[in-house]
């Protein structure tokens, strides 16, 4: 079973995000949460990398500190791609705006004209396939849709419009993107996901405590422990037939199930 899926533990060359002996701690002393510990990482331009691990083990607070939103304690972060968009859990769209209103806000943001905004929003709907329904507004679409509308906002988000990062390779950061969806619409749009990634060529950091989406999108599983947050291992899941697919979320779950044992022990 084990000869299907090979670890690999070179990272690749040209990387849009490494981490370098990462670290991050929440509170001082005796309360003190080591949230993440020495944590090394890499993606590569285009590369769909899926973190698993149990909940509370660091994965939110590892894709705010490449967002941005958080600063490490130890170690650096290094960026090579245009700014990091983020898609969370639950689409945070603007209640008062459209669909297109929504993708184009960070458009305005950057400074792209109103026509420009315009022409991208639409194509970019057009590709999460909301054509026709950008003149709704967020509380008119299904859960599945307003992720839609949330990814179409992140990839115009993280693509370079105005010339300064021009080239750069983009980066989606997503955060359990699809686990408050049913099963149904979750298959569905990780389809959509990998439809539009292969579209776009963006580098995914994948957030997920689901093994088997993690296997079924990332080329890699990158599997966290629990406090303090560290690389356990990672797989390489690129191509799997649905054979090996299902062997590799048995070891990756089992990898899993481990760990969160010996942190309960
Ligand atoms: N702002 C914060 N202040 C204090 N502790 C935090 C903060 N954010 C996260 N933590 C702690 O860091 C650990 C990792 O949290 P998080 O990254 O949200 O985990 P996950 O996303 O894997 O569920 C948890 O123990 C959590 O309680
Ligand atoms: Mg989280």
């Amino acid at each position: 079973m084990t000869a299907t899926i090979e670890t690999r533990t070179v990272a690749p060359p040209v990387t849009t995000v490494r981490f370098h002996q990462v670290g991050k701690t929440f509170g001082q002393s005796t309360k003190a949460v080591v949230a993440l510990d020495q944590v090394d990482l890499a993606v590569g331009p285009g590369e769909f990398v899926c973190l698993v691990g149990a909940s509370g083990c660091g994965k939110t607070t590892l894709l705010n500190l490449v967002a941005g939103l958080d600063q490490p304690t130890s170690g650096r972060i290094e960026l090579n791609s245009s700014r990091p968009a983020v898609v969370f859990q639950e689409a945070a769209l603007m209640p008062w705006l459209t669909a297109a209103g929504n993708v184009e806000l960070p458009l305005r943001m950057a400074g792209v004209g109103k026509a420009a905004r315009r022409a991208t929003a639409a194509e970019l709907l057009e590709l999460v396939r909301l054509a026709g329904l950008g003149d709704k507004r967020p509380h008119e679409l299904s859960g599945g849709m307003r992720q839609r509308v949330a990814l179409a906002r992140a990839l115009a988000s993280t693509t370079d419009h105005t010339g300064a990062g021009a080239g750069k390779p983009s980066l989606l950061l997503m955060d359990e993107p699809f686990s408050a969806l049913d099963a149904i619409t979750r298959d569905v749009l990780q389809g959509e996901l990998l439809r539009i990634w292969r579209a776009t060529g963006t580098a995914i950091l994948f957030v997920t405590h689901d093994v088997r989406e993690a296997v079924r999108l990332g080329q890699r599983v990158v599997l966290l422990s629990s406090r303090p947050g560290r690389v356990v291992r990672e797989w390489n899941v690129d191509g799997l037939t649905d054979g090996a697919e299902a062997a590799a979320v048995d070891e990756v779950n089992a990898a899993l199930r481990t760990v969160i044992s010996s942190h309960a022990a």
